[in-house]
């Protein structure tokens, strides 16, 4: 499939936050990144990115990985699917054969619906600009609105002819299969084996996911007298209406994050108007009432909301629905009245970037503000109906999570209610104490409900246990014995030690293999620089052990496999680090000033920057020795050792900071000498220690004194190797660094 040279210039280039940033918002924290987990309802950043170890991790939900996995998880992507993605990306050639006609059925059905999306996009769009039809009554339509050829571009418009069968023939020619053209809803079934196009004569808007892969399409029909204006692409694998996306995200969502603002508005036109117009912050939720899905995936890049509404009576209704979901996800919501009658889309094209920006400045308000006058309004000065709307507003300040927020509500509203705002903050205790109160049912029943659907396999091993009667089934006259009351399920996998301390030894593997940790002195008289993978490998070798999980072992032999090739390429990365040292040297030795100073000063600058820049060559070499292996083990094609690696590397290691007597804070990477031959010695312990006690069981058991004192030697034997293992490990060590 992809070859591993262009495999190793995907991982090598990929840049962690680079990637993720194109799904998630990310603040720099001190040395790494963080945000909101896409991968579980996160409220407070939990999500973390390192730039260095290029991996993420959420503290919170747990998920962690390499870029390869943030794309796998978050795109619902194959290996391959997210490493050609990263090619794409990063402008990478994948050189690849024709797939063979068994692989193109191996294609996930998946992948082979956004290849059939993207494909009728096109052909929508080649429609509208190359066929007179298409230019006549789509392009024309679409300019008439205002549209910019640019514009249409931008979002991918196009055009779909009124022939019944135009995309379906054509399609069909391609060797698309006609299954997927219906599931797709881009063709319907004529009930005589064959199919008709479902956006017949219909301008096409279509649907990106955050990825920038067609997922969907809307078709707007031009005839007055056709019932529905719109229609819609109905759910698939690759599109679900209600959490998949909002229009326009994809268009919209660095904008957003850039002006960590969102403005959400009804149709396609507004989007797309209001894009021409300057504002690339906006999306659509395509006249549907935005749902928690919707919510959450809008939250990864923004905490700020404005909602625009027409000016009318039914917009102002619109305004006052929903938006509590808003306000339970912790976002800031404001809302946005157009003069009534106008539209976003009207209002973009007929005034200018700087009038709607004046008018947005000037009308904006915030969601509760807005709320609670419009309700005031509607009361009057009918206590009852007063009351009612305190009730009403204060049941919305409620469901905001932060505390800090809703106090400065409690005593907003107060005086805009002309009410004492104790009364209010009472009222809201009440409110909250009953969400919570109706919160905790609701987990309970969740739990319960989990805990039937648990138990549910133990019932069912239970009556299908076969009764325990040895090897020879029972004779068929007796009636089976029942299945025993209680069912022994396995006990939880439990690490044995020797497990346990294999995994310890990995974790060094998997995190600084190819550093450097000591020399090795041959019995030629020879030293050889030795990194840690080779160190652990003739430790195994000398006493012959062996990794006991298949997992570790499997891992561990890709680790000693890229040895070579690690040198391999360290050699070309110091050429690389070479020239650049030079370049630096000549540049910073050009930049200094010799004006008032002696030759001496001179002298002693010129030796510091050398200095400097030696050490900072030094540190690279550090970092691209660490990086190797874990990049290649953290993105590797084994889901298997790619979990563990990920892991491993994730994992908080307790040792990971050692603050030393003077202050100074030694890292695991500091102190791998001693660390990493720790490590090997606990393994080799709990190896003989399990020994020791299989033959200490058996010597309970044996039948002859003779038996009894061979095992006993074997076992003193054992005894001395461990007091051995110290020793061994010193004698071959040299010159630590
Ligand atoms: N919509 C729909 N089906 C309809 C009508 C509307 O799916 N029959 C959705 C579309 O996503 C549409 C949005 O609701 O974009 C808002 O509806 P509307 O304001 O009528 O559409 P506009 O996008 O403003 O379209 P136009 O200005 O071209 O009439
Ligand atoms: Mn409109």
């Amino acid at each position: 499939m992809i070859d591993q040279t262009t495999v190793n210039q995907i991982l090598d280039t990929a840049d962690i936050v680079d990637v993720v940033s194109d799904f998630v918002s990310l603040r720099k924290r001190g040395s790494n990144w963080v945000g909101l987990c896409p991968f579980h309802n996160d409220r407070k950043p939990s999500f973390n990115v390192s730039r260095v170890k290029g991996i993420y991790k959420c503290f919170s939900c747990g998920e962690g990985g390499s870029a390869v996995n943030f794309i796998m998880k978050h795109e619902q992507m194959t290996y391959v699917e997210a490493l050609k993605y990263l090619a794409a990306k990063y402008h990478i050639e994948v050189k690849e054969r024709e797939l063979t006609d068994e692989e193109r059925t191996a294609q996930t059905e998946r992948e082979s619906m956004l290849v059939l999306n993207e494909w009728a996009c096109q052909f929508f769009e080649d429609q509208l600009w190359n066929t007179t039809e298409g230019q006549e009554v789509g392009l024309s339509y679409f300019r008439r609105r205002g549209f910019s050829d640019a514009t249409i571009r931008k979002f991918r418009l196009g055009y779909s002819p009124e022939s019944r069968t135009a995309l379906y023939s054509a399609a069909t020619r391609q060797g698309y299969s006609r299954d997927l053209l219906l599931k797709l809803g881009l063709c319907k079934d004529d009930n005589h084996g064959g199919a008709f196009d479902f956006f017949r004569s219909r301008v096409m808007f279509p649907i990106f996911n955050i990825a920038g892969k067609v997922i969907a399409f809307g078709g707007r029909t031009l005839k007055k007298t056709e019932p529905a204006k719109y229609f819609n692409s109905p759910d698939s694998p690759v599109y679900n209406k209600s959490s998949t996306t909002m229009y326009g995200l994809y268009q919209a969502k660095r904008a957003i994050a850039k002006l960590e603002k969102c403005f959400i508005v009804e149709g396609y036109a507004d989007v797309i108007s209001m894009h021409q117009a300057g504002f690339e912050n906006v999306i659509a939720s395509s006249g549907t009432a935005l749902t928690e899905g919707h919510i959450h995936l809008l939250h990864r890049f923004t905490d700020n909301v404005t909602e625009l509404f027409d000016g009318d009576a039914a917009g102002i209704h619109a305004a006052l629905r929903g938006i509590d979901m808003l306000l339970r996800e912790g976002l800031n919501i404001k809302v946005l009245l157009l003069p009534d009658g106008e539209d976003p889309d009207s209002y973009a094209q007929s005034h200018s970037l700087s009038q709607v920006e004046q008018f947005i400045a000037e009308n904006e308000q915030d969601f509760i503000r807005f709320k609670t006058g419009i309700v005031l309004a509607d009361a009057g000065t009918d206590p009852v109906k007063r009351a009612k709307a305190i009730d009403d507003v204060v049941g919305s300040i409620a469901v905001i999570p932060s505390e800090i927020t809703r106090a400065v509500y409690v005593q907003e509203c107060a005086a805009l209610f002309g009410i004492q705002e104790d009364v209010l903050l009472r009222e809201l205790q009440k409110r909250m104490r009953r969400l919570r109160d109706e919160e905790y049912k609701r987990r309970q029943r969740e739990q319960a409900r989990q805990q039937d659907t648990q138990a549910a396999p133990a019932q069912i091993q239970q009556t299908t246990t076969p009764p325990a009667t040895g090897t020879t089934p029972p004779p068929p006259s007796q009636p089976p014995v029942p299945a025993p009351a209680i069912v022994r399920r396995p006990t939880q996998v439990r690490l044995t030690d020797i497990v346990r301390q294999e995994r310890d030894v990995i974790m060094y593997v998997v995190k600084y293999g190819m550093c450097y940790l000591c020399d090795t002195a041959y019995d030629d008289g020879t030293q050889q620089p030795t990194t840690v993978t080779e160190f652990i490998q003739s430790e195994m070798e000398i006493d012959q052990i062996e990794l006991s999980e298949p997992l570790h072992k499997r891992i561990f032999d890709i680790a000693t496999a890229m040895v070579q090739p690690f040198y391999h390429d360290l050699e070309a990365y110091k050429r690389d680090t070479e020239a650049w040292k030079q370049d630096e040297l000549r540049s910073r030795l050009q930049n200094l000033d010799p004006t008032g100073l002696t030759s001496n000063d001179l002298q002693t600058r010129e030796q510091e920057i050398t200095a400097a820049v030696e050490q900072q060559v030094a540190q690279r070499i550090d970092l691209y020795r660490q990086c190797y292996l874990e990049k290649r083990l953290t993105s590797h094609p084994d889901d298997d050792v790619r979990d563990l690696a990920t892991d491993l590397v994730t994992e908080k290691h307790q040792l990971s900071k050692i603050y030393t007597q003077n202050g100074y804070v030694a890292t695991e990477f500091d102190r791998l000498f001693t660390l990493v031959p720790k490590a090997i010695n606990a393994w080799k312990n709990a190896v003989i220690a399990d020994k020791i006690r299989s033959l200490q069981a058996q010597m309970q058991h044996s039948g002859s004194t003779a038996e009894s004192a061979q095992l006993l030697q074997r076992l003193q034997e054992l005894f001395r190797v461990r007091s051995e293992l110290a020793k061994l490990i010193g004698d071959r060590v040299v010159n630590p660094k």
